[in-house]
């Protein structure tokens, strides 16, 4: 080992990546779009693998976005059938990749089948070095919404009042519950947006966009976004 690499700075404890760029990259290659996920879903494997070496706790991807309904249904169908596919392959996998997974967003409205392999992934104990939070359907609004109504059915039901709702309350009642928030939120493909993404949990997070399309994302590119996160200085209101 390098000394170099001895000397690397631990990286942050939870790395949280809009993975985008899947439909460009086909579109530069004259493929269909679910090509392009096919690739995200091969860039995805590579960099969860390469979170576990480095030491990064939890990974929380966004895979699909509650407005990700609105494209046609070919290219939805598509992305569901590569879901169902990776999630078969995680499960058999699940111990040799020592992989925990959790899955935010409503589920409700996937297929039974995909539903069921979430909860079997969700409910394998074993030994594993990192935490996967798989967005699936997630809408950090929804995700609000649905933290409140949560707690007016605590209040309706007399489990406490109003004036009990507290931040780590709040925290509680959310799909990230007992999660530590992310420090470092990456968007690849050159969209500097959240698009709805962890709006609760990135309060205090640093962003790194990159020019690079997320099939093409690579371990090196997670390394540069590590370095840039080291050079910032988060300050969190103080001086
Ligand atoms: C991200 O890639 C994957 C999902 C949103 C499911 P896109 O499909 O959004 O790729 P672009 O942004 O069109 O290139
Ligand atoms: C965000 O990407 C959602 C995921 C990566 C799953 P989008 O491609 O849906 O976001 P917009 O439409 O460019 O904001
Ligand atoms: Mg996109």
């Amino acid at each position: 080992m390098a000394l170099s690499e001895e000397r690397a700075p631990a990286p942050p404890r939870h790395i949280a990546i809009i993975m985008d760029g899947n439909g460009r990259w086909a579109k530069q290659r004259g493929l269909p779009r679910t090509a392009g996920h096919a690739a995200g879903a091969e860039s995805f494997r590579r960099i969860a693998n390469y979170c576990r070496t480095l030491g990064v706790e939890y990974l929380t991807v966004y895979a699909f976005s509650t407005e990700n309904w609105k494209r046609s249904q070919d290219e939805v169908q598509g992305i569901m059938v590569l879901l169902r596919r990776y999630l078969e392959e995680a499960l058999r996998d699940m111990d040799k990749n020592q992989v925990r997974f959790r899955f935010f967003g409503d589920l409700s409205q996937l297929s039974p089948q995909l539903r069921k392999l979430c909860r079997d992934a969700e409910s394998r104990s074993g030994v594993y070095k990192v935490q996967v939070n798989f967005c699936l359907n997630y809408g950090g609004r929804d995700e609000l919404v649905r933290a409140a109504r949560r707690f007016a059915q605590d209040v309706a039901a007399g489990k406490c009042g109003p004036e009990d709702l507290t931040e780590e309350r709040m925290d509680s009642y959310l799909y990230s519950a007992g999660v530590p928030d992310p420090e470092l939120i990456i968007r690849p493909s050159g969209e500097k947006r959240l698009s709805n993404f962890l709006l609760w949990q990135s309060a205090y997070s640093e962003f790194v966009f990159m020019n690079v399309l997320w099939p093409d994302f690579m371990p090196e590119h997670l390394d540069e976004a590590i370095e840039e996160f080291h050079r910032r200085n988060r300050r969190f209101g103080g001086t």
